[in-house]
């Protein structure tokens, strides 16, 4: 058996669930980090590594060095950089889309454009670049126009779904005239509101299959109820069942399908993850945004049901030949995360803050323990490092046995101003879910 190694770029949970996936595979020896983290570094043949990621020559100069097969980029701030575009054109094999790929998440305007070409199912647009026209068109729209987004990437931010047309205007005021979000603002798209349930699935793809992942959710505000202010993302569940199945294997073909079909014949071969934030309404599912990547927190549930070898799943991609694989997931168990937020967050984050209770869930039966924002203190303490702290994950035969757990291990972990939800998959569970 050859033994390979690989770099995964990136430093949060779903870096580490990634690390801690690939460590079981048979075929991988060792497993760098760039940067990684105290607690991906505990991982089973893991390094964290200090890379400058932006110095492509010397980035792939070390790729070679220490015999690296492929690089995993996990965020999308490198792809939409070009990070794949400039280790290939350097001979070091990627997981993840080029620059022109990565655009269906970085560039909004271009991706809504995309999906009407290609007739994705997704909600009414248009873009602009003036307020006053911008501004124009949600008074007088023919439908709900009250989402606005700024079109480039600000960091999970630059959305606004309004009440009403006047916060809609105040948010084309903010983001076009006002520059909140920079140059990511510069266009704006201003969408239909749509309502439903909120669905991600992702798919693995090599530019031509695509491989779907089982549908999950997750939880965007900070409060149980879904109350309170939008964060990068508090907790998640898999498999989700506001899906129906009939649904689910539509959004594969006139979704996932399409996508890297149009994306081909746009001349573009994406190979790697491909993420559909769906909404899914009376009509059916609609897309919401497509990333280019694995999300957090939903890449923690789904790794620990992944059945199999992570490694061999993103080598079919690279090489093109995950038609002949069997992507294979556990059906028999579900899969609940919930993540520990630091105090202040999202609006900010406590650093240094003293955490207990780690290793003794990592002990529990079934509980897995991701880590995001976590430091060593001193004395060999753990202390939070940022907003999102760890994520605890369960994995039981039932939806409910699965939160319950994963909320008993949740209060296990301490440090002060500790937050989490205690409601992940409740949406679910109030649809008759068990
Ligand atoms: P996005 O980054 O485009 O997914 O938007 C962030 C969040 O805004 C989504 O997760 C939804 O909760 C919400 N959102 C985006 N677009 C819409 C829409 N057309 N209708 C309702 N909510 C939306
Ligand atoms: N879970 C949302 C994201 O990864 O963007």
């Amino acid at each position: 058996m050859t033994e390979s190694n690989v770099l995964v770029i990136g430093s949060g949970g779903r870096e580490h669930a990634l690390c801690w996936k690939l460590s079981d595979s048979p075929f991988v020896k060792n497993i760098y980090c760039a940067p990684g983290s105290v607690g991906i570094s505990t991982t089973n043949k893991v390094q964290s590594v200090d890379l400058n990621i932006k110095d492509y020559p010397a980035l792939a100069k070390w790729c070679k060095d220490k015999d690296i097969d492929v690089v995993i980029v996990g965020p999308e701030d490198p792809l939409a950089e070009g990070i794949v575009d400039e280790l290939t054109a350097r001979g070091v094999q990627c997981f993840g889309p080029t620059k022109a790929g990565a655009q269906i998440e970085a560039n909004k305007d271009w991706s809504k454009t995309f999906m009407n070409k290609y007739q994705l199912p997704t909600a009414r647009h248009k873009s602009f670049t003036d307020a006053a026209a911008a501004k124009e068109f949600i008074n007088n729209a023919p439908y709900p126009a009250l989402v606005v987004k700024a079109s480039g990437l600000a960091a999970g931010k630059g959305v606004v779904v309004a009440a009403n047309k006047e916060e809609a205007c105040q948010a084309v005021d903010e983001i076009l005239s006002q520059a909140k979000y920079g140059d990511a603002g510069e266009t704006i798209v201003v969408e239909e509101l749509l309502e439903g349930d909120e669905v991600s699935v992702l798919a693995f793809t090599d530019g031509e299959t695509v491989s779907v992942m089982p549908p999950a959710q997750d939880h965007k505000r900070i409060g149980d109820g879904d109350t309170g202010p939008n964060t990068g993302g508090m907790g998640a569940y898999c498999p989700c069942p506001l899906i129906t199945s009939d649904q689910f294997a539509d959004v594969k073909d006139t979704v996932l399908q399409r996508a890297v079909d149009g994306l081909k014949a746009e001349g573009i071969k994406y190979v790697g993850v491909l993420y559909a934030g769906l909404m899914v309404t009376k009509a059916g599912p609609m897309v919401l945004e497509f990333n280019c990547r694995f999300g957090d927190p939903e890449t923690q549930v789904l790794m620990t049901l992944l059945e199999s070898d992570l490694y061999k799943v993103v080598k079919a991609c690279v090489d093109g030949t995950l038609k002949q694989m069997q992507v294979t997931w556990n059906t028999k168990l579900s899969s609940v995360g919930v993540v520990i937020a630091s105090k202040g967050y999202p609006e900010t984050s406590t650093k240094g803050c003293v955490i207990s209770g780690l290793s003794q869930v990592a002990n529990m039966p079934g509980i897995v323990v991701f880590h995001s924002g976590v430091a060593r203190g001193a004395n060999g303490t753990l202390v939070t490092w940022g907003g999102r702290v760890v994520l605890v994950c369960a994995r039981a035969a039932s939806l409910r046995a699965a939160a319950a757990a994963a909320t008993a291990a949740a209060s296990v972990v301490d440090f002060p101003g500790a937050q989490y939800r205690k409601d992940i998959a409740h949406r679910a569970f109030s649809k008759g879910a068990e």
